[in-house]
């Protein structure tokens, strides 16, 4: 076994994953790098010139990295149901009101994450890496990045998405298990994310598709990295057990809720934002889980400024808490302990 990852030259195959909306910090990108590990830039829910900053503040340390994007669906408006849609909006609307406020109840419409704009700034100032979650863009795009001088990833969670990753063209597969912390990377959010051991899935891919594969979901210490190596991942990415490093962009209301008894387990809600994502069980899962219907961008933009508000307040009842199954172990302390430490038994 190679002692470090060859899609990503690093001295440690260990990477930063990527954790948008703020945990994924210029700093934590800093640190990870630095520890011998490869970081990724969050380049979702950013707008164009903010993700241009973005990138360009990581670049300025001179240190290898990759960049995330979310891959926007195209049907996304047509496929929402207005009436779950309205309905919704009305049934959290008393618990928006707590924070005083009032929610839209019309849908954000036409929110394409600013792909046009992150696709030309990656083809004009190319990055080592560029991994995609959410799906697969034109193979025109994949092939351009490519051409470009990126390594293109796909965000994978079966083997069946791998495999159509891989006849689109792409350099390498982020195998994502369902134990992952924040949303699933699935290309359809109406399925229903079964459980299986990341381990298991990486061998089904690596098996299915043939290509270097990083393996994210679940780790909880360096033994979990030493099987998911040894299951055939060159690398392994962690999100959660960087949450509550110094150098995370993590709030105080998500770092302290991970260590909070009255939350948690996590569990796979789609409550917040209209797709499966993994988070802290808390008040918001437990009243709306059962009434909150498909719709992302849609319903991530509806419950926003409530997230905001009880983020700011410090109400973690009512905030996305998103966590993988080895939050217990998320620790403290400087990011590049950790990373060194998820290398140690290699
Ligand atoms: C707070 C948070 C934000 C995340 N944001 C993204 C993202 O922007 N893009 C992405 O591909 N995955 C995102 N993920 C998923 C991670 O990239 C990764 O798959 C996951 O953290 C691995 O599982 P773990 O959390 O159990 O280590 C996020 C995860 C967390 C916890």
């Amino acid at each position: 076994m190679a002692d470090t990852s060859d899609l990503l030259a690093t001295d440690l195959p260990i990477v930063a994953a990527p954790m948008a909306g703020g945990p994924g910090s210029t700093a934590l990108a800093g640190a990870v790098a630095a520890a011998g590990g490869f970081p990724f830039v969050a380049g979702g829910y950013l707008t164009g010139a903010a993700f241009a900053e973005q990138v360009r503040a990581v670049q300025a340390l001179g240190v290898p990295f990759g960049v995330n994007l979310f891959v926007p669906a195209d049907a996304a408006d047509d496929e929402l149901d207005m009436a779950a849609f309205a309905a919704y909006a009305a049934r959290l609307q008393p618990e928006a009101g707590r924070h005083g406020l009032t929610l839209d109840p019309r849908p954000v419409t036409g929110d394409r994450d600013a792909w046009p704009e992150k696709l030309e700034q990656l083809l004009a100032d190319p990055v080592t890496v560029v991994s995609l979650t959410f799906g697969l863009p034109a193979t025109a795009d994949i092939a351009a990045l490519r051409r470009a001088g990126s390594r293109v990833l796909a965000t994978v969670t079966t083997a069946e998405e791998a495999r159509a990753a891989r006849d689109a063209g792409v350099d390498g597969l982020v195998v994502q298990g369902p134990a992952a912390g924040g949303h699933s990377g699935t290309w359809d959010p109406a399925r229903t994310i079964t459980p299986v051991r990341t381990a298991d899935l990486v061998r089904d891919v690596v098996a299915a598709a043939g290509l270097p594969v990083i393996a994210a979901g679940g780790v909880d210490g360096a033994d979990a990295v030493r099987d998911l190596r040894a299951a055939g991942a060159e690398a392994v990415a962690v999100g959660t057990l960087l949450l509550r490093t110094d150098e995370a962009g993590t709030t105080p209301t998500h770092r302290n809720a991970l260590t909070n008894p009255a939350l948690g387990p996590t569990v796979i809600t789609r409550a917040f934002t209209g797709r499966p994502a993994r988070g802290l069980r808390n008040g918001f899962i437990d009243a709306h889980e059962s009434a909150a219907p498909l719709g992302y961008p849609a319903i991530h933009h509806l419950t926003r400024p409530l997230r905001r508000a009880a983020a700011d307040a410090g109400d973690p009842d009512r905030v996305h808490l998103w966590a993988g199954t080895g939050y217990t172990k998320a620790r403290t302390g400087p990011a590049g302990d950790a990373v060194r430490d998820l290398a140690r038994l290699l």
